[in-house]
């Protein structure tokens, strides 16, 4: 019943919003629509205008270059070419007479140091917009080495972003990376705003995989786009993601057991085992002895007694010899649920890979139907439905009334949708142990799902006379209850729970009620912000391990501008999130918010920033 996806689909709005721009632009982002590109490339075409008859104007065609290309290329002034002008290029351009510049033997550019400090300003213009002209040509024609040695020309004579940026292009279209970067920075050094080379720059960081390079051009992307520009946002997302899988990938997978409640809330769905077989702290067997003690820490269900138990059942395992036992040896039976309750926290720890193998050692040892179950949970989260069904089927053959099997197995077709069969497998689960509360809430929920919520309310009521010190039950209602959107009601709810599960000697739903709690009342108003820190300071408090409060609290911290603090609670949230996609989340959300930080620092987008917000909302 994690609301751990809810939580992320959530809040990945704000996030993204807030990374972009911090919190007070959030208002701008939605009033504010009516941002235009500004249209860079139409500025800067700076000599075009002067007079093109006086001395030299631009234009020079192949062949031309051919002809003067036997000529020596150090030739210092440009050879006069009366009635030459270009037919082919008569198209792109006004200009009418044209210039020829010194070329060498490939009829590419030859100007030196000396020809260019020869030249007059105006000149100088008029060459370098020959040159331009002419790499265009060349690149429509994909000859981009020879593109770039125009452009290069170009700047010699005259520093212009555009150059750079056509220059640019030539090396994207040869995939070298490097020197993109180096000419898009340069062109984005003289016209910060210069949006074409700025995603040019962001997609060579991505492909060199410089993902926060290329978040931090996307991210201004979109403030020049005055956040409006969806196209870029969803590249940004992909940047985001594909850095946040990078760095969980990179970090040395440990398994780790999750928050108590989490562990509390799969072992309460079975029935206790106490002393199978009559074994006891006073067993001879030493393995006997640590079998008991790790089952006593298991029931006991307190925040640090799991770990205890997990040394425990290792130390069990080993000293029952389990690889030298066959199914026939005295030991077995034990032996067996030993390994059971291994798979288990191997499971829970989200290593199915050693879970697996240590469950399939325990049913070949001498199973319960407990230990298909299992199994069936394993298969179940690896997608193997079919197999998960047929261990079910296993362990209704091996002891049809165990119930064990049946709150599970409803879980199961609960997962899928099905509802009915849901239902009647919770009923069932319900009948042969009547102290499983999960499967009272469970059959409520669907209650609730088939559109009842007064029936639901009902069984809720029931169940919390049955159950009266359970902080389950009312924390369960309070979240149908807020689905339901009576907030009021659920907060009362949510503190029932809190307040059962802080007189409990144990452990069962831990700081869930809290974080339900204050996730919504700050989705309520943001004054209750503060509020909602201390319900999630508590809950940290309480459950070290949920990796829930950390995430929760993050939020909060980043919607009061406590960036540092949000960055460094999505980092601990991620390292103790279990699956891949959990971490994932939390990193995303880590590293979001670290280029919110990189924004924020930035005093031309900034500026920016603050200029869309005076436009759009009033705001200052
Ligand atoms: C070029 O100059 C000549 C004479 O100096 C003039 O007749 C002609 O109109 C000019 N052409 C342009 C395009 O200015
Ligand atoms: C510079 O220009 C002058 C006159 O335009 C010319 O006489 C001289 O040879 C040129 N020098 C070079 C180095 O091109
Ligand atoms: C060079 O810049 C001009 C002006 O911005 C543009 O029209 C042209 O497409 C660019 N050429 C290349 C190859 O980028
Ligand atoms: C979004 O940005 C891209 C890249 O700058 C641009 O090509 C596109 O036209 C923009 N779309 C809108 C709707 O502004
Ligand atoms: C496991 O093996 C050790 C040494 O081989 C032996 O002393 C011990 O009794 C065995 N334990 C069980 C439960 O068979
Ligand atoms: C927690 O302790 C209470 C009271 O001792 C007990 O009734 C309850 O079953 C325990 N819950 C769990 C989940 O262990
Ligand atoms: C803000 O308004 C000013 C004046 O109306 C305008 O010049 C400027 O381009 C606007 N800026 C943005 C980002 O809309």
């Amino acid at each position: 019943m994690s609301n751990l996806d809810s939580f992320i689909t959530r809040n990945r709005g704000a996030i993204a919003i807030t990374a972009l721009a911090g919190v007070s632009a959030v208002g701008a982002y939605y009033y504010y629509t009516t941002q235009q590109q500004q249209q860079q490339d139409q500025q800067g075409s700076t000599g075009a205008t002067e007079d093109v008859n006086g001395s030299k104007k631009t234009k020079k065609s192949k062949k031309k270059k051919k002809t003067s290309a036997g000529g020596k290329s150090e030739e210092s002034t440009p050879t006069s070419s009366a009635g030459s002008k270009s037919v082919e290029e008569a198209s792109s351009t006004t200009t009418t007479a044209a210039v020829v510049y010194p070329v060498n033997s490939e009829g590419l550019p030859a100007i030196t140091e000396d020809i260019v400090n020869n030249l007059s300003g105006d000149e100088k213009e008029v060459w370098a917009l020959a040159l331009k002209e002419d790499g265009n040509n060349e690149f429509k024609n994909k000859k981009f080495e020879n593109a770039i040695a125009f452009y290069s020309a170009a700047l010699q004579l005259k520093i212009d972003p555009i150059f750079y940026s056509n220059r640019s292009a030539c090396y994207a279209a040869l995939n070298d990376h490097q020197n993109v970067i180096a000419d898009t920075t340069e062109a984005i050094k003289l016209k910060p705003d210069y949006t074409k080379c700025v995603l040019r720059r962001a997609t060579s960081y991505e492909v060199l995989e410089d993902y926060p390079n290329a978040m931090f051009d996307l991210t201004a992307l979109t403030i020049y786009g005055g956040f409006s520009n969806k196209s870029i946002e969803a590249v940004l997302e992909r940047v985001l993601k594909k850095h946040s899988i990078k760095i969980v990938e990179n970090k040395p997978k440990q398994y780790r057991l999750p928050s108590a409640s989490t562990i509390s809330s799969f072992f309460g769905a079975f029935v206790e085992d106490s002393s199978p077989d009559g074994i006891s702290a006073e067993s001879e067997d030493v393995a006997d002895k640590y079998l008991f003690e790790a089952l006593k820490e298991i029931n006991a269900n307190t925040a640090n007694g799991y770990d205890t138990a997990d040394t425990l059942l290792n130390q069990a395992v080993e000293a029952y010899n389990t690889s030298e036992l066959t199914s026939e040896s005295p030991k077995a039976g034990l032996a067996s649920i030993a390994l059971e309750y291994l798979s288990s926290f191997q499971f829970l720890k989200n290593d199915p890979a050693a879970a697996a193998i240590s469950i399939e050692q325990a049913i070949n040892l001498k199973p319960r139907a407990r230990s298909f179950v299992i199994r069936a949970l394993i298969n179940a989260d690896a997608s193997s439905m079919n197999n998960a069904i047929q261990d079910f089927q296993l362990a209704k053959q091996l002891d049809p009334n165990s119930p064990d099997i049946y709150y599970q197995l409803g879980q199961f077709h609960y997962l899928q949708g099905e509802l009915a069969d849901a239902e009647a497998n919770f009923n069932k689960a319900k009948e042969l142990n009547e102290d499983n509360v999960y499967a009272y809430i469970q059959l409520a929920c669907i209650t609730y799902k088939n559109g009842g919520i007064n029936e639901a309310t009902e069984k809720f009521t029931a169940a919390k006379l049955k159950f009266a010190t359970s902080p389950e039950v009312p924390n369960y209602y309070g979240e149908i209850l807020a689905d339901k959107g009576d907030i009021a009601e659920a907060c009362k709810q949510f503190q029932i729970a809190a307040r059962l599960q802080e007189s409990l000697p144990n452990f069962s739903v831990g700081a869930l009620p809290l974080i339900n709690e204050a996730t919504l009342i700050s989705r309520e108003s943001l004054e209750k912000l503060d509020d909602a820190e201390k319900l999630l300071l508590k809950a940290c408090e309480l459950d070290p391990k949920s990796e829930l409060a950390k995430i929760s609290l993050a939020q909060i911290k980043l919607q009061k501008d406590e960036v540092d603090e949000a960055i460094l609670l999505f980092e601990e949230s991620a390292d103790l999130a279990r699956t891949f996609e959990e971490k994932i989340q939390a990193t995303s959300f880590a590293e979001a918010s670290k280029m919110q930080m990189r924004i924020k620092n930035d005093p031309v987008l900034t500026s920016k920033i603050n200029e869309i917000m005076r436009n759009t909302t009033g705001y200052q």
